[in-house]
Formats: structure tokens, sequence, C-alpha cells
């Protein structure tokens, strides 16, 4: 596969303007670290949470290049890594918002059907079906089944993530719970030959469940992009080739 975008980091490809989508991010690409004060009222995990997002060199370089998220460059990594997205004829985006994912499936792949869901609404965007609702719900899965033109998904992607509590447990079981749902619909609707991306966690709790996934499959990967973070234990689980 021709190289999409410059490697992380390296210095070829540093401060490239091309109008391909482009994962550089370089360590000496950081700006001026942002301080952020701890406002009355605010948290003290709040304000760390918004110090670490505003030096972000993910987020600065999103910012910088019109990506809608940081998330953007996880996906860039992936495709980097697998070459799924140029081939795919029908695409179903799961967690769009605020829809990084998106520009890049559309900047690489100008053609497919694509459709997005997520919770959360997202700002409009050309050539793309975007479906608001609870993806869990079996009428916003119909939603999105109704504009296919009988055609099957040949990737379904999910990034979604629900809302955490800070209770391991609780949140590694409504984890679980949501790539079942997932499952579920890849399993009855994908495409025979097509692909399947999902976000997950080593918690343990989806361990059967992953291997039943990579069972469907003809190849399955772990992969953990450098633009996703260390700490939130998550990785994406690419099972390639249906069988
Ligand atoms: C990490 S964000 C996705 C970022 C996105 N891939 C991008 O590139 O901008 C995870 C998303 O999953 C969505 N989500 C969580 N649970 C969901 C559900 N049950 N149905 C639809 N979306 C859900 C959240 O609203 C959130 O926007």
């Amino acid at each position: 596969m021709a190289k999409l975008v410059a490697g992380l980091g390296s210095k070829k490809g540093k401060n490239k303007k091309s109008d391909k989508p482009q994962s550089l991010v370089s360590a000496n690409h950081r700006t001026e670290a942002v301080r952020i004060k701890t406002a009355a009222g605010r948290k003290i995990a709040s304000t760390r949470w918004l110090t670490r997002h505003f030096n972000d060199p993910y987020v600065q370089e999103a910012q910088k290049l019109g990506y809608r998220s940081r998330a953007a460059f996880k996906l860039l990594e992936l495709e980097e890594r697998i070459n799924l997205i140029a081939q795919a004829k029908f695409i179903i985006d799961l967690g769009s918002a605020p829809g990084g994912w998106l520009q890049i499936i559309r900047a690489i792949n100008p053609h497919c059907l694509l459709i997005g869901c997520d919770l959360l609404p997202i700002d409009p965007m050309p050539d793309v079906i975007f479906i608001e609702g609870d993806f869990t719900d079996a009428k916003i899965q119909t939603q999105i089944l109704s504009h296919s033109n009988g055609q099957k998904p040949d990737l379904i992607l999910s990034d979604m993530s629900p809302n955490l509590t800070g209770h391991k447990n609780t949140d590694f079981t409504k984890i679980a719970l949501l790539l079942e749902h997932t499952w579920q619909f890849s399993k009855t609707h994908l495409a025979k030959g097509g692909h399947f991306i999902c976000k997950t966690r080593a918690s343990g709790m989806e361990t059967d469940l992953l291997k039943e996934i990579k069972a469907h499959f003809a190849q399955a990967r772990h992969i953990k992009p450098k633009a996703s973070r260390k700490e939130t234990g998550e990785f994406y689980l690419v099972s390639m080739t249906a069988l």
C-alpha cells in the first residue's frame, strides 16, 4: 500500500502540507505548554485533564490539520497498517462524534457509502449519513440499515466508549455490554469477506467474546495505535475477512 501519510514522529514528513490525511505528530511539534488555572469550583482532576488535553501533541496537531478529534490519528495509523478503508464499498462507523474518523474515511475513500452513528450530534458532513441515537437501540440499528440500499457493509468500525463512572467493575461491564451489542449487529449484517474493527480493553470480561469474534474471521490482530493513551488500556481488535 502506498504510504498514506508521514510516519508518526518522522522528520521527513514534518510540516509537510498535503491534501492527504496526515498522521504526523512529532514530539518536536509541540507548541508552548498551555497552563490551566484551577478555577474556583473546578475539581483538580478536571484541571489535570484540561492541562493534559491542551498540551497533547495529537490534540494540537488535530487542530492544526482541521481534524475534529485526536482520534483521527488512531484511525490513520490503523489504516496505514491494515489498508481496509481504501477498498471498502460500504462502511459503518459507530461512535462517530465529533467526526474525526468520518473525516479520515472520507479523505481516504471518497466514494463508499458511509453511515455514522452516535449518541451525540455532529456538525453535518457532506456525503455522510449520520444517525443520532443509541446504537444499542434496535430502532436505531433499523434506521442505519434503512440507508443501506440493500447492500451489506463490508467494513464496520466501532470507536464507541460508554460514559465511565470511575467504578472499575461497572465500567468494564458497560464496555463489555457495548461490545456485545456491536458484535451481535456485525455478526448478523457484515458482508462475507468483510472486516470488523472494534475498540476494547483488556479487562478480562471480554476474553470469551473476543475469542468468539476472532473465530468468525480468517485473521485477527490486536493493535494499539501510538495516539491511544497508554493509561486507558484500550486497544483495537482488527478482524479481517469474515468467514
Ligand atoms: C472516543 S468517542 C469517538 C470519537 C470518534 N471516533 C472520532 O473520531 O471523533 C466515543 C463515542 O462513542 C459514543 N457512544 C458511546 N456509547 C454509544 C452508544 N450506545 N451509541 C452510539 N454512540 C455511543 C460517545 O457518544 C462518543 O462520542
